[in-house]
């Protein structure tokens, strides 16, 4: 099953050439979204799966982090969370945006 869901992080395909907080969208429900629910709250399953506690996209603990910390995280990886593959810098970007526009 986890490899399962690597593999489809790693056939990260080509994403419209529009950029902002609406293309971080297209890349979160690609890229992110398995683990990290449609919301940010990750499924209890997955973290079941991965025997980790995954804390909500939306919280203050992760929207305290900086858009550097964010980007380091998304392309470097942390704890289990493998790095994701197959971004553009540009998607990246993006995908951090979107994940602003998360917070409550
Ligand atoms: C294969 C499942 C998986 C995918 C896909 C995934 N993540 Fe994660 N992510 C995790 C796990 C598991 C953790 C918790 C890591 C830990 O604490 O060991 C995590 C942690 C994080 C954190 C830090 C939260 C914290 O606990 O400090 C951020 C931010 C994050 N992910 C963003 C993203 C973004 C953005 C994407 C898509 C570009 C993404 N993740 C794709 C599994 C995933």
């Amino acid at each position: 099953m986890s490899r399962f869901i690597l593999a489809s992080m790693l056939t990260a395909c080509a994403i419209a050439t529009v950029s902002g907080a609406g293309a971080g969208k297209a890349v979160y429900d690609h890229s992110c979204k398995g683990c990290h629910g449609p919301d940010g709250t990750a499924s209890p399953a997955i973290e079941k799966m991965m025997k980790v506690q995954i804390k909500n996209l939306k919280s203050p603990a992760v929207q305290a982090m900086s858009d550097a910390d964010l980007k380091k995280i998304i392309t470097a990886g942390k704890g289990k969370m493998h790095p994701v593959r197959g971004l553009s810098a540009t998607q990246v970007d993006d995908v951090v945006a979107y994940i602003r526009t998360l917070k409550k």
